[in-house]
């Protein structure tokens, strides 16, 4: 059975398109088939990213794998559900996984994609101010006083999900630019996030570092997850360490019929 990856939060810059092209990368390069499909339509991050690596491999490497782009039609004149249907459906059909990238605000587009998601992958920047986003806590003792209006949104999905017998949606947590100094504020982070996650239901996963390598490939359209000889990155503990997080972070997914290659 295929499945649909959603990369979504309600916030701008917390890593929601650097996860999804790592992750879409580590899918092509341990042999999977992969469809992508960009929600953000003003900044196309992910597709832009595809783009780069079509014109990287037409240049320097015809066998690198790339995935199927689809793409929204802006003058679609149906409703939103069926073009997204349409679109996913197709996609679903003749491959593996399909990985969404959403905006960082809630769109029909992006609220489809949550209710279709089998793994709904939120990126989280290790701040209070990106905590906000999931839910609001005491100030003093960092209890959770309540869900955000996006935890919200999730769970309404999941109800609808869980009232049309369908199988549930895997919501899990990523932090995202964790930083190597910053130790206090990453562990009481940590903490809130680990109580949250079992207030609201979210799995929380090893994310990634804040790391050069996570964002100068992008041109290239390559990560990691790449053959060191395309990337021409030298071996350094700091990039060595670089893929062991993304590997870390593909077991993390727990995805089905998936082993990891790279
Ligand atoms: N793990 C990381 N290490 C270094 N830079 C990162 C990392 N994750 C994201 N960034 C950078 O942070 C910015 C926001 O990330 P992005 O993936 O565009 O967020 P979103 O799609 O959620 O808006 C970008 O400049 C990106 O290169
Ligand atoms: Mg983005």
């Amino acid at each position: 059975m295929s499945q649909l990856l959603v990369f979504g939060n309600e916030k701008g810059g917390a890593g929601k398109s650097t996860l999804s092209m790592h992750v879409a990368c580590a899918l092509l390069q341990s042999g999977a088939k992969v469809g992508i499909l960009d929600l953000d339509l003003r900044q196309l991050t992910l597709r832009r990213f595809f783009e780069n690596r079509t014109n990287f491999a037409q240049l320097h490497s015809p066998k690198l794998p790339v995935p199927t782009v689809s793409k929204i039609d802006p003058t679609e004149i149906g409703t939103p559900e069926n073009h997204f249907n349409m679109l996913t459906s197709q996609l679903l059909n003749t491959h593996d996984f399909v990985v969404i990238d959403c905006p960082g605000a809630l769109t029909k587009y992006s609220e489809l994609a949550h209710a279709n998601a089998n793994k709904l992958i939120t990126p989280m920047n290790d701040s209070f101010i990106d905590f906000d986003l999931l839910a609001h806590i005491d100030p003093e003792t960092n209890a959770v006083q309540g869900p955000s209006i996006y935890s919200e949104m999730v769970w309404d999905a999941r109800k609808a999900r869980s009232l049309s017998k369908g199988a549930p949606i895997d919501w899990i947590v990523a932090r995202n630019r964790l930083s190597a100094t910053n130790m206090h504020n990453k562990r009481k982070v940590g903490e809130a996030l680990e109580n949250l996650s079992k207030r609201i239901g979210f799995r929380l996963i090893p994310g990634l570092s804040d790391r050069v390598i996570f964002k100068e490939l992008f041109p290239k359209g390559l990560t990691v997850a790449d053959p060191s000889t395309l990337t021409k990155q030298p071996t350094t503990i700091s990039n060595i360490a670089a893929r062991q997080e993304l590997r870390d972070l593909m077991v993390g997914l727990e995805l089905p019929n998936f082993t990891i290659k790279f």
